[in-house]
């Protein structure tokens, strides 16, 4: 079973997208999310794919979920055409990165053993959610507070880190 962890920015609503878009610019979250997939695997679902303003991201084995039997697209990245086929897929040395969006999260985090949260804390109008989180299943193993973006962009938020300590 290979390493998985879901990568997400969360709202206080549980909000994660709309329209096909992010719902919000979390300043340095882009950085930050460079720094923790670089190197790995990131695997993610036909519409997270299509909403990438530059695809592939780079430096990173991307690996595009779909039902359409042995569709293709562009050149540079790696077909899955179900979960298990993508778990397969994956390398079970290393850790891999779930990146989105809610379908895809919602059928990976009982496969999960790392979330690596963006928490805003702010309501947005949305129309995709992150699924419930149960946390008695998971231990908070770091969290980095950003209350100065409460300034500069109208929320604060947090970056926290869980680890699976027991499956539901
Ligand atoms: N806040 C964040 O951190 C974050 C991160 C990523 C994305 N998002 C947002 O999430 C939204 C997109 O999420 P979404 O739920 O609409 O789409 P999605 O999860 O990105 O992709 C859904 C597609 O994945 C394929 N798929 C899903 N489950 C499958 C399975 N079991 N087997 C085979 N293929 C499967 C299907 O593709 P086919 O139709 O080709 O079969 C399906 O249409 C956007 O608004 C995006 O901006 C937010």
């Amino acid at each position: 079973m290979p390493h998985l962890s879901i990568i997400v920015a969360i709202a206080e609503n549980w909000g994660i997208g709309k329209d096909n878009e992010l719902l919000v610019k979390i300043p340095g979250d882009l950085k930050h999310f460079k720094e923790i997939t670089t190197g790995h695997m990131v695997i993610m679902g036909k519409r997270t794919w299509y909403s990438l303003p530059n695809r592939p991201l780079p430096n990173r084995v991307n690996m595009v979920i779909t039902d359409v039997p042995d569709e293709e697209l562009e050149d540079g990245c790696l077909m899955a055409y179900s979960i298990e086929d993508a778990v397969q897929k994956a390398d079970p040395e290393k850790e891999s990165f779930i990146i989105g969006g809610g379908m895809i999260y919602k059928q990976f985090l009982p496969l999960a053993d790392k979330l690596y949260l963006t928490r805003v804390h702010k309501d947005f109008n949305a129309d995709t959610f992150f699924p419930e989180i149960n946390f008695e299943d998971w231990e908070l193993i770091s969290e980095e507070k950003h209350p100065e973006a409460k300034e500069t962009a109208g929320f604060e938020f947090t970056y926290q880190i869980w680890e699976r300590i027991k499956s539901s």
